[in-house]
């Protein structure tokens, strides 16, 4: 990269409000990468991004400069199609574990490139890693292998994969500017055009548990979500989904395997079946299957895809999963309808309990976190069992029974529970 420029003119341009230059764009980001701009200074045009935002010429450049920082992804010679899901994050977002085998037994490639949970939502690999001998990482050999002979892989991502983006989301985590939709946008299609899928399906959450409260602003991060990826010539298109309340009843990490479990055996709560399926179909006619995955959750074909996937990554579908050392039931203190459960306050009662991490090195549990005994729409009387918290560290009940203070909502009648708000693009 030959061009120069002064990080400190670029940060006061942005911070004024001005458009940045394809090439003033280039330039900051590989420099970033580079350690020739520094994190303070990164940080500040982290957060006049943040401020000012940046248009559509600009994001565009920015995820194009984070791919470039790296190394792609070639699925081209896979002997089937592949389609990818990312979800923007939630409580209780155990999706991709039932999802993902049920799209590979309809004839797709799924390659589940997936991170840690940093704060109250839950990372993929933390879930997966309560299964008894089962492994993340993954070299490029072996996830190519296994998306050719299973169909599906969940695997930690490569450092090769947009570097840029891990550098600038770690920073980001601790700047206060994760909650920018442009910054969103690129760091997430950055890395989903870099591993080379050739269909994508976007989860964008909204609701208390989501980095974006508000439908308006969940709409917004969609849009420019599936007009990168379309303009990269991915097949992208995304659902609005609701997440003012966790996703099923588990949250946590082996709690979470479990119920997955259940979706693939064909059981589990109605809400993550409804969910697992809107987001297979849309998966499976983006790549132009003819298959019907409410009918490969029934016949059981998901359920040996998600067997030899998890065998294939070492772990024993069979094992039994840990189990806390501590329970302790939260009671209703009132009679009623079950009219709301706060996502981010069940989130930050099963990171207390140590589900979560507050830093990326910090060790997760297991069997820590939440099982919701009441759902919206159930009809409590005082003195039942609203949720049982677990974890192997007993004076953490008492900072997660204060998490939950105010957490469950009653009232007269329960609102629609369906969680799919709308389709854009596709
Ligand atoms: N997920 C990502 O990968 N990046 C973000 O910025 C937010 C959620």
């Amino acid at each position: 990269m030959t061009a120069q420029f002064s990080v400190v003119d670029l940060i006061r341009a942005k911070r004024s409000g001005r458009r940045l230059e394809p090439e003033q764009i280039d330039w900051l980001i590989d420099a970033y990468t580079r350690g020739v701009v520094a994190d303070e200074q990164m940080s500040a045009m982290a957060m006049a991004v943040f401020f000012q935002g940046l248009d559509d010429a600009e994001l565009s450049r920015w995820t194009a400069a984070m791919i470039a920082s790296g190394h792609r992804l070639d699925f081209s010679k896979l002997s089937r199609p592949t389609v990818d899901k990312h979800s923007t994050g939630g409580v209780g977002d155990k999706i991709t574990l039932p999802l993902a085998p049920l799209v590979a037994s309809c004839g797709a490639a799924v390659p589940q490139l997936s991170g840690r949970g940093l704060g109250h939502t839950g990372g993929t690999l933390d879930k997966m890693e309560a299964i008894p001998g089962w492994r993340a990482d993954l070299s490029n050999d072996e996830m190519m292998a296994q998306l050719d002979s299973v169909g599906a892989v969940i695997c930690a991502a490569g450092p090769g994969l947009a570097p840029a983006d891990k550098k600038l989301y770690a920073l980001r985590d601790v700047t206060g500017t994760v909650e920018s939709i442009p910054l969103i946008a690129s760091s997430i299609m950055s890395k989903k055009i870099a591993e080379g899928t050739s269909a994508l399906v976007l989860d964008v959450k909204c609701g208390s548990g989501a980095f974006m409260k508000t439908q308006a602003d969940a709409r917004e991060l969609a849009a420019r979500l599936v007009s990168l990826g379309t303009d990269a010539g991915v097949a992208t298109s995304a659902l609005l989904t609701d997440m003012s309340s966790p996703l099923g009843r588990a949250i946590g990490n082996g709690i979470e395997v479990a119920e997955s479990v259940e979706v693939l055996a064909g059981g589990g709560p109605a809400d993550i079946v409804e969910l697992t399926l809107a987001l297979a179909r849309q998966m499976v006619s983006a790549v132009g299957l003819d298959a019907d995955p409410q009918e490969n959750l029934r016949n059981g074909r998901a359920m040996d895809v998600w067997r030899q996937m998890v065998r294939a990554q070492g772990g024993d579908p069979d094992a039994a999963l840990p189990v806390a050392h501590h329970s302790q039931q939260v009671l209703a203190d009132r009679d009623g309808v079950l009219t709301g459960i706060d996502a981010m306050s069940v989130g930050l009662a099963s990171w207390r309990l140590g589900a979560g991490r507050a830093r990326k090195e910090d060790p997760v549990q297991a069997a820590a976190g939440v099982r919701l005994e009441a759902v919206i729409g159930d009809t409590v009387t005082a003195g039942q069992p609203l949720a049982t918290l677990f974890t192997d560290t007993a004076d953490a009940i008492g900072g997660a029974e204060e998490a939950l203070a105010g957490a469950f909502t009653f009232g007269a009648g329960a609102a629609s529970t369906s969680r799919v708000i709308d389709v854009i693009g596709g």
